[in-house]
């Protein structure tokens, strides 16, 4: 109950009274299969023409500096939207600070980066052109002139934004944020278990989810991306949920896996003290797809995640046969992916 409340200090006043109602008279279930469609802002709607350009930019590597990363270089979108390393390699070789989240479902997130730092998909994305350990362009002018010069893209920018002149920065990213609006996942075993059908859970799995709620897993990683309030009525886009990582202090895990180092997370944001390893709780849909896990990637399994999951957010050891059935829950969390040949250039 105590990370219940907390997470409802965090969670804001309408999400924080169902979380405290008595299980029989909440409103609603902890979790919900992917809804179908994401939210989608008023100032980037969806359009065919915008989103094949940004499926053709997410693939192009002329988008970097040197000509050599493209976003599926690090968010793979046929290994889970990751790319499977610890941190990522940037445009001339340089290092990325932390590992590379996934990108499936991201549209239901209400803040981004490990941080949060980032409002909005097109924010992330903005940001992360010019940043010289991923695409390293020293400026938006300088990302967009090569690609302006192709005629193939005056013709895409053109037919999604049309005006004079379209190759334009904003554009770009405007596109890029569309596409990654439309990489979601539904129809998982879970997603239908929810849906009514009992039978999509094996019973390890079904052990394992109730593991995960009465544990406690579900006090932060509930809802549809299971990553707490999807942007809309409890926290408004922009707004972000996050908890401390590790939240108990004093395992052997904050060694071995660097949990206390230099990178404390949302507190390099805002410089609140009680802000230190403080962590934007991520999804867990298609998690068995992206290891290694946490920020830094420090974490090779799912099964230790788990471990270390449980020994630094409530003090608890878990056994084999907890952490195998809750693995099994967290493999039920991966959603069917459109065919292969699809995640490519158009
Ligand atoms: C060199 C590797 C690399 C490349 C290339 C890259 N990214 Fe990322 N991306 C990352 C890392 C690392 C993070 C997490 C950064 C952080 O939390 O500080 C991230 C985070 C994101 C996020 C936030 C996701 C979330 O849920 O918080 C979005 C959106 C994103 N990237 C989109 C893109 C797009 C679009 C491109 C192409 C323009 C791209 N990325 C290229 C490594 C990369
Ligand atoms: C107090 C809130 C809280 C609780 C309780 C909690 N988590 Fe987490 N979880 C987080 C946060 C925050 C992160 C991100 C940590 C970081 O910065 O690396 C995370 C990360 C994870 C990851 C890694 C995801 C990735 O993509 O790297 C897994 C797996 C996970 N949690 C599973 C669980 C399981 C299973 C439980 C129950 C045993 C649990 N969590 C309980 C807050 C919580």
């Amino acid at each position: 109950m105590t990370l219940v409340l907390r997470s409802c200090v965090l969670a804001g006043a309408v999400l924080c009274a169902w979380l405290v109602a008595a299980p029989e008279a909440r409103a609603f279930e902890p979790f919900s299969p992917l809804p179908a469609a994401p939210p989608i802002p008023a100032e980037n709607p969806q359009t065919p023409a915008k989103v094949a350009l940004g499926r053709q930019l997410f693939f192009d590597p002329r988008l970097s500096v040197d000509g050599r990363v493209s976003c599926n270089s690090c968010h793979d979108l046929r290994r889970g939207g990751a790319d499977g390393r610890k941190v990522s390699t940037g445009a001339r070789g340089v290092a990325t600070a932390r590992n590379a989240p996934t990108l499936w479902n991201a549209a239901y997130q209400t803040a981004y980066f490990w941080d949060g730092r980032a409002a909005s998909l097109e924010e992330a994305i903005a940001g992360h052109i010019v940043d010289p350990a991923i695409m390293g362009q020293p400026d938006a002018g300088a990302a967009l002139a090569s690609l302006g010069r192709l005629a193939l893209y005056r013709k895409q920018f053109s037919a999604a934004f049309g005006g004079w002149r379209p190759v334009k920065y904003r554009h770009a990213v405007d596109a890029l944020a569309a596409y990654v609006r439309t990489l979601v996942t539904p129809g998982g075993p879970f997603d239908r278990y929810l849906e009514g059908d009992a039978s999509a859970l094996s019973e390890a799995a079904r052990r394992g989810h109730g593991l995960f709620v009465e544990k406690g897993c579900a006090a932060c990683h509930f809802w549809v991306n299971l990553a707490g309030p999807v942007p809309g009525l409890a926290i408004p886009m922009g707004k972000g949920f996050y908890e401390l990582f590790p939240t108990y202090r004093g395992s052997r895990y904050e060694a071995e896996y660097g949990l206390l180092g230099a990178d404390m997370g949302r507190f390099h944001i805002d410089g609140r003290v009680e802000h230190q390893y403080l962590w934007r709780v991520p999804t867990l849909r298609n998690v068995e797809l992206t290891a290694p896990y946490f920020h830094n990637g420090s974490v090779a399994t799912l099964e230790e995640a788990v471990r270390v999951m449980a020994k630094t957010q409530f003090d608890l050891d878990v056994n084999e046969g907890e952490v195998s059935d809750i693995v099994a829950f967290l493999h039920a969390l991966t959603g069917e992916f459109p065919p292969p040949e699809s995640l490519t250039a158009p």
